[in-house]
């Protein structure tokens, strides 16, 4: 299949048209959200959603989020619409919020991944919006890369992922945010956090006027202090505790397909978050992982720098990529690939930029990659979500210094 790449300047671009009617036939077109670039199909077109599970090679039992351009819609594809999803849709839509309720029967289980909710959000992008007013259907669109790679935030990212294996891409340029939406579960009793976003807990709980928990699974756990002399002696890192043992931190305690086997592996956050399955499924896929493996260092920043300076002279035969701030870019000249994500506590910037930065690395033949924290602020908004995209680039590999 030829994949054509068309630019979208407006919402009322004629070429919507054209994608639209893909759209309505059956077929999928990738466009551009706020967040991230999206693969879309009918929602409400089982057929449509099998095609995107092969196109992106994603598990059939990991749901889709549906795109709508009209809040009516909610009441055609939710059972029941609490108060709460007004509140939010009046505060942050068009926007990076995805709201999960009881699905209605229109909406089929294939889109859902088996499951009785869905997930549903109205994106803030002329071209998005534009789509799924041509299309006359809601849209259900995962980010629009192969699974387990970075979520594309331009055209030429999706072109990479998708070449040949869909009709259209529609080209809107870069992405504004870089990371993909919240995702908040309004079945329970309290609303709670799946996936963190560019829309903050406190934002949620300024209009809700009420707490708002985040998935407990997902919660980023500090590692224990260990000392300076950590060193990484496999793919995974390993720091060694005042005991002397090796410690691994993985995400979510969930198999580990870097982590070496044997007396490196460690039990500390196994045995608690063995039950502790992320409530979106798609969060307990290893995701967002560049080809050579990431190493995350923690700490006060000139000991992270100091860390992996000692990293790249000690191993100085193997070619070494850095994920650095501007501050610290010079320091690096041994290392084969450095790649700037922006200033230090810059986190829009490093958001913006974390995706893109991922792919970068992919094109040169490197070991592995370390990198630095930036200092994802204590209070920042974007705090939550840019911890859950660095652990889950780093597949829960963890170094901590200083
Ligand atoms: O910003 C975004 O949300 C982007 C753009 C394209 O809109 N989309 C996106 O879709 O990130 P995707 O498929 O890559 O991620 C959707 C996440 C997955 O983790 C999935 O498991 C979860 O949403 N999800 C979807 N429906 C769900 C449901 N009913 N219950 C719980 N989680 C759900
Ligand atoms: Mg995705």
């Amino acid at each position: 299949m030829q994949t054509e790449v068309i630019a979208i300047t407006s919402k009322d671009d004629e070429e919507l048209k054209r994608a639209g009617a893909v759209i309505r036939a059956g077929g999928l077109v990738a466009f551009p959200t706020e967040t991230v670039y999206g693969l879309g199909g009918n929602a409400l077109d089982a057929d449509a959603s099998r095609r995107i599970y092969a196109a992106k090679g994603r598990p059939s039992d990991n749901p889709l989020i549906v795109h709508i351009s009209d809040f009516s819609q909610v009441y055609m594809l939710a059972e029941d619409v609490p108060e709460t999803a007004r509140k939010l849709a009046d505060a942050f839509w068009p926007g990076p919020l995805t709201m999960i309720l009881p699905k209605s029967e229109l909406v089929p289980e294939t889109t859902t991944g088996g499951l009785q909710t869905v997930a549903l959000r109205m994106p803030n992008h002329p071209a998005a919006l534009g789509l799924i007013e041509q299309a006359g259907v809601p849209i259900a669109a995962p980010s629009a890369n192969r699974s387990g790679r970075p979520s594309p935030t331009t055209a030429a990212h999706v072109f990479e992922d998708m070449n040949g294996k869909i009709p259209i891409i529609l080209d809107g340029g870069e992405v504004e945010i870089g990371v993909e939406s919240t995702i908040v579960d309004l079945t329970g009793e309290k609303p709670m956090v799946l996936r963190p976003g560019y829309i903050s807990r406190k934002m949620l709980q300024e209009v809700l006027e009420t707490e708002v928990e985040l998935d407990p699974a997902i919660v980023v756990k500090t590692v224990k202090a260990c000392e300076p002399e950590t060193k990484v002696t496999n793919e995974a890192a390993e720091t060694k505790g005042p005991n002397g043992a090796a410690e691994t931190k993985n995400l979510n305690g969930e198999p580990d397909p870097q982590k070496p086997s044997g007396a490196a592996a460690t039990k500390e956050p196994e045995a608690e978050a063995q039950h502790l399955r992320p409530r979106a499924p798609g969060m307990r896929y290893r995701h967002y992982a560049p080809k050579a493996p990431l190493i995350l260092v923690q700490g006060p920043a000139e000991a992270v720098t100091a860390y992996i300076l000692k990293q790249i002279e000690e191993e100085k035969n193997k070619p070494i990529g850095v994920l650095c701030s501007a501050q610290t870019a010079h320091v690096y000249k041994d290392a084969r690939r450095v790649v700037v994500a922006g200033a230090f506590g810059d986190l829009p910037a490093l958001a913006h930029n974390l995706y893109a930065d991922l792919r970068d690395f992919d094109e040169v033949d490197i070991d592995r990659i370390y990198a630095e924290d930036f200092g994802i602020a204590e209070d920042a908004n974007l705090k939550e979500a840019l911890e859950n995209r660095m652990m889950k680039a780093a597949g829960g590999h963890i170094v901590t210094v200083g």
